[in-house]
């Protein structure tokens, strides 16, 4: 393979990788997508939307810890790991991540 074209798979492969980077969706979305959206998108049973920052201003300030263990436990009308007893801790916390990182 001569320099050029060895640069060329180079640039190519670099952006290929970057691209990758920017889109990778973050590891909550898809447990948050296919768990929590149906009552987080819209409100339903009185949720706080994602990405209304003012239905989520005083939850966040209350701290990650809390609303950690209120996904895990359930809290008034918030089901227990959103009603999925198969998702572990960690899962719960990614989708809350997920969740946080876009309401604030
Ligand atoms: C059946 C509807 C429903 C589903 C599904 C659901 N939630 Fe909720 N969630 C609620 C409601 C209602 C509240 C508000 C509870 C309250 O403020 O009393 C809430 C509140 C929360 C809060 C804020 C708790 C706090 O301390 O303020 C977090 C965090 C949360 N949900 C995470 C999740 C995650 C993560 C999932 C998916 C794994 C999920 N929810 C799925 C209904 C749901």
């Amino acid at each position: 393979m001569d320099y050029i074209s060895l640069s060329i798979t180079v640039i190519a492969f670099s952006t290929l990788l970057m691209g990758c980077k920017e889109k990778a969706p973050q590891p909550g979305e898809k447990i948050w997508l296919a768990n929590c959206k149906v009552c987080h998108e819209t409100g339903l049973a009185g949720a706080p939307v994602i990405g209304n920052q003012a239905a989520w201003v005083k939850r966040i300030n209350r701290g990650t810890d809390s609303l950690y263990e209120h996904a895990i436990s359930g809290w008034g009308d918030m089901p227990a790991r959103g009603g999925n007893t198969e998702l572990s801790d960690s899962e719960v916390k990614q989708a809350v991540d997920y969740m946080i990182s876009k309401s604030k």
